[in-house]
């Protein structure tokens, strides 16, 4: 028999996001939602887990993700991954919800976890929390700059300054396929210098073997053709003018023919946020225009453009420029000290009538005496502690100390409730 084991631990380059970072992760998803609203973004909360073939035909068969990085799980014979991203499953939803008939333009926004089997390093989780928006129903390239706008803002409220937001585009269709035939040719010249993972690509998935991490192939690929060289006039324009959209509201931003993005289904407009700083994989948000997937998904070829935030990247941003929020966690309004072992199932019921009149409250579980109670409750940050001693009892009141003010009051239980809601009421803020 294996040895007993003594620890566990979340399995590698998974973490457990604990009450003392919850307040900051509270301000990350409270601005997201608040900005994503300020559009007119709905919140949509898709599946974790989904059939595996959607995020093959979605993202693609001959990608990172898709070929080493899915967190795949058999029943019988189903296959099915936990979400990787959460575009591919954003439309599934919104093809299944029958908007594509009902109600073709959707601006949705999601915020959870994803999960891509990646060598954990810095800033890169194995379950990652993502911020997702799509705008969904629509080939307005206003759409492409709104989106873009919202992730810009979201920095921005964050006070996260000097990121960089890089444009390009991939293209569609005849073009694609011109850029595809170059890239081809000039791959296919040097095929012996490339990795061994882009040659066995070279017949498979072209396209990909630019997005390579290989530092020989990453210098290779700088003299490869570029998308943005091949644009159709139509493209081009639509290029344009999500960039004159852009500049018209003071956005500046760097145009990027090397982007390539590490999944199958952009179209056109692609772009990224980077915090220079982060070094090889500064990357805090990625997205851009996937016209044909609601079609490649069994819908109508609808067009629609997003893009993902990455919180962990954007925490190490924060933290690296000394601008994490520190915000402090809201403890229970009232501590319950119970003077008195006999007392304590009144203490019980006093926290349960609290709790029903909305009023937050804790009580000592260790058996602890009346002065380290007190001490208890004065470390804790409690803004009002309620004594309960038996000569208080007979007399059907209890001490009411407003630990801000250093204030103690005896009130009879009757009036408990409104003497609370006075104290906590004017509580000094801060
Ligand atoms: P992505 O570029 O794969 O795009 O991911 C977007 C962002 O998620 C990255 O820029 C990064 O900040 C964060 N991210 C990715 N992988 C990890 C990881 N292992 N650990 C921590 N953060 C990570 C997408 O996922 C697309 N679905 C974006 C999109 C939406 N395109 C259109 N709509």
């Amino acid at each position: 028999m294996a040895p007993e084991r003594q620890s566990y631990r979340a399995p590698r380059g998974i973490r457990d996001v604990l009450p003392e970072e919850i307040p900051l992760w509270e301000e990350l998803e409270g601005t997201a939602r608040r900005l994503a609203r300020l559009g007119g973004y709905r919140e949509i909360r898709p599946a974790l887990l989904e059939e595996t073939d959607l995020f093959t035909r979605s993202v693609g068969e001959v990608t990172d993700i898709v070929e080493k990085e899915m967190f795949t799980l058999r029943r019988g014979d189903s296959s099915y991954s936990l979400r990787p991203e959460g575009t591919a499953g954003i439309a599934r939803a919104y093809l299944q919800a029958g908007y594509a008939k009902t109600a073709p333009v959707q601006r949705l926004f999601h915020i959870g976890p994803m999960f891509r089997y990646e060598r954990p390093q810095k800033g890169r989780e194995r379950m990652f929390t993502q911020f997702d928006v799509e705008a969904l129903g629509s080939l307005d390239p206003r759409l492409d700059a709104e989106v873009i706008d919202l992730a810009a803002s979201f920095f921005e409220a964050l006070g996260l300054e000097g990121l960089e937001v890089r444009l390009g585009s991939m293209g569609d269709g005849e073009d694609r396929d011109r850029f595809r035939a170059a890239v081809r040719e000039y791959v296919g010249d040097r095929l012996a210098e490339y990795s061994e993972l882009s040659q066995e690509r070279f017949e498979r998935n072209v396209l990909r073997i630019l997005d390579s991490k290989h530092p020989g192939d990453v210098e290779l690929n700088r003299g490869a053709p570029r998308m943005l060289d091949h644009l159709s006039a139509e493209n081009r324009e639509h290029f344009e003018k999500v960039t004159e959209l852009l500049g018209g509201l003071g956005r500046r931003v760097v145009v990027d023919a090397t982007i390539v993005r590490g999944l199958d289904y952009y179209t056109r407009t692609v772009f990224e946020v980077h915090y220079p700083e982060l070094g090889a994989r500064s990357a805090l948000c990625g997205g851009g225009r996937y016209d044909h997937l609601i079609r490649d998904l069994g819908g109508p070829d609808l067009g629609a453009v997003g893009f993902a935030i990455g919180f962990t990247p954007t925490l190490i941003a924060l933290e690296q420029l000394g601008l994490t929020p520190r915000i402090q966690e809201i403890p229970p309004e009232v501590f319950l000290v119970c003077a008195d072992e006999e007392l304590s199932q009144r203490a019980f019921r006093l926290a349960h009538q609290l709790r029903s009149n909305g009023i937050s409250c804790v009580y000592d579980t260790e058996g602890r005496g009346l002065k380290s109670q007190m001490k208890q409750a004065g470390r804790g940050g409690h803004p009002v502690a309620l004594i309960l001693g038996s000569d208080e009892a007979a007399r059907g009141t209890v001490q009411l100390k407003d630990l801000t003010r250093k204030e103690q009051n005896e009130v009879p239980e009757d009036g408990l409730l409104e003497a609370l809601q006075r104290v906590l009421g004017s509580a000094p803020q801060g």
